[in-house]
């Protein structure tokens, strides 16, 4: 997948943490004032932040929503290791040093994108819906989560066809951007279908007309599996795909290769750094 260069578009700032709160399964969601950063940002890309104002600590995360009129971005994490428990700990009012918007953002190319996200890999669905809100584009959204959603479930007021009986709870704030979705979890929730991802999705795929889904394009962030199983649903119905890579980064700008991946960029597989290359890839050269 060809990107465009990406030159001196990440900025270091001195963001302000203006909120800071945190929900069940350890997951936070964090809003910090940083201008440059909120007016630069587009889906798919992440941060790159100090976790602890003492130390040089820093970790990649993925960019939830920005306003660039206010100059400020969300981010949601999960506490996973060191890192992103010292994270918790910052209080509102705090400042720390944020690096971004890094990497390689989602191109919407298709009228009707699914977004499929998954755990951490919610965010940038999120953000791309908010990017289509006033778009003549026709997002639909599935988000998926093993551990209570870090946002209240509710009824959806937008009917959808494809969907079983019952489920019905969507992400309130993209209902009210009156944007279609649904929810999913192996887990027993109100309203959330009960299975996988990619299992509703291909629900809702199957309810849509030949042509409309022909205009369908699949952008997917989450766990591996989930995205392998994503590629595999687009190759099914022969759609395109995105996926977001995650992986392990030190420097996060491009410096250490310490986060490159083999993708089938041609005849002959190819090493990507995920931080610059990526995140998003073409689906189908990472699950070739
Ligand atoms: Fe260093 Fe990607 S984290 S090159």
């Amino acid at each position: 997948m060809k990107h465009p260069p990406q030159r001196n578009s990440i900025c270091l700032e001195d963001a302000k943490i203006l909120t800071h709160h945190a929900y069940p399964g350890d997951q936070h969601i964090m809003r910090l004032q940083a201008p440059r950063c909120a007016a630069r940002a587009k889906p798919g890309q992440f941060v790159h932040l100090t976790v602890d104002p003492q130390r040089p600590l820093r970790r990649p995360i993925s960019i939830m929503r920005a306003c660039a009129d206010e100059g400020w971005i969300d981010l949601l994490y999960k506490r996973v290791g060191e890192g992103t428990t010292l994270l918790t700990a910052r209080s509102a009012g705090e400042h720390l040093s944020t690096l971004g918007p890094i990497g390689q953002p989602f191109q919407i190319r298709e009228k009707r994108p699914l977004l499929i996200g998954g755990g951490v890999g919610m965010p940038p669905m999120v953000f791309i819906a908010e990017s289509l809100r006033h778009s003549e584009y026709q997002p639909m959204v599935i988000l998926g989560s093993e551990v209570p959603f870090p946002f209240t479930p509710q009824p959806s007021s937008i009917l959808l066809p494809g969907m079983p009986d019952g489920v019905i709870a969507t992400m309130p704030l993209l209902d009210d951007w009156d944007i279609p979705c649904r929810l999913a979890s192996q887990q027993q929730m109100p309203g959330v279908y009960q299975g996988y991802v990619t299992d509703l999705a291909r629900r809702w795929l199957d309810s849509l007309e030949t042509q409309a889904r022909q205009e369908v394009g699949l952008y997917a962030c989450g766990p591996h599996p989930m995205l392998e199983a994503a590629v595999a649903l687009a190759r099914e119905y022969a759609l395109p795909v995105q996926v977001s890579l995650e992986e392990f980064m030190a420097c996060g700008v491009g410096a250490c290769a310490g986060c490159s991946v083999e993708v089938q960029t041609g005849k002959e597989p190819t090493m990507q750094r995920v931080c610059v290359d990526g995140p998003v890839f073409d689906g189908y050269q990472v699950f070739a």
